[in-house]
């Protein structure tokens, strides 16, 4: 992004530019805030949700709203070339020996992708690759199995990792949980690196933040 914003509703005008042909032309919105905390957002008194008892889907559903995470792509290779999908679900569990777990929703498409590979590639996403988020998500047009228009690098194990992050890895599954209506992906690192990225991309509460880096 060019010109950063202070704070609030930003309106940007985005082209996203694919071999020489505008495929995205258009306004993309998105909810950016940068500076000091006090946004002004409500408050919410101290409450007990669904009666004490264990939430509901629904009131989870709220809660994860306000689970400020970083954002991340997690990719793989298949026969059928290169899936990748937008996870916050992610966690550094282990620096030595170096082990971190993604989950992914059971039935997705990219946990099938990703279980059936049994590798996985996480590239932790940077300010510049909001638009990247959405579209791994299936929210904005969608990456094709080439990943047409993506900066993407490979790993020295062939995995594709998006240039701009900030840092990736390169993990092998030793070990999955079914654990709700997600899996939990364990993953050895076996390679990990750096992108050309330089300051975060957070979500909370249904939009994308920047943080303030003095
Ligand atoms: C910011 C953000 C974070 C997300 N985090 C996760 C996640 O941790 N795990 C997950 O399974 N899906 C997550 N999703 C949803 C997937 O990106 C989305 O549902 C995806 O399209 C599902 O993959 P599929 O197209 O292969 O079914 C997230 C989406 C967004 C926008």
């Amino acid at each position: 992004m060019s010109n950063r914003p202070i704070a609030g509703i930003l309106l940007m005008e985005r082209f996203v530019v694919i071999e020489g042909s505008a495929i995205v032309p258009g306004e993309y919105h998105a909810r950016i805030s940068m500076g000091p905390s006090g946004s002004g957002r409500e408050r919410h008194g101290f409450e007990v949700v669904d009666g004490g008892q264990p939430p509901g889907a629904d009131a989870m559903r709220a809660l994860r709203r306000l689970h400020a995470a970083s954002v991340t792509v997690v990719t793989t290779v298949t026969g059928q070339g290169f899936r990748g999908v937008t996870v916050n679900a992610f966690s550094i569990v282990s620096l030595a020996p170096p082990r971190v777990l993604v989950c992914l929703g059971r039935g997705s498409e990219a946990c099938d992708a990703v279980v059936k590979t049994g590798r996985y590639a996480v590239s932790v996403l940077s300010d510049r690759q909001e638009f990247l988020a959405d579209r791994f998500a299936g929210r904005a047009p969608l990456v094709d199995s080439q990943f047409t228009g993506v900066k993407y690098r490979l790993t020295v194990q062939g995995m594709p990792v998006l240039e701009e992050c900030l840092v990736w890895f390169d993990c092998k599954i030793v070990a999955s949980q079914d654990w709700g209506d997600h899996y939990v992906l364990f993953g050895e690192v076996i390679e990990a690196g750096y992108g050309t990225g330089g300051d975060p991309l957070l979500y909370f509460d249904g939009a994308y933040h920047f943080l303030a880096i003095d």
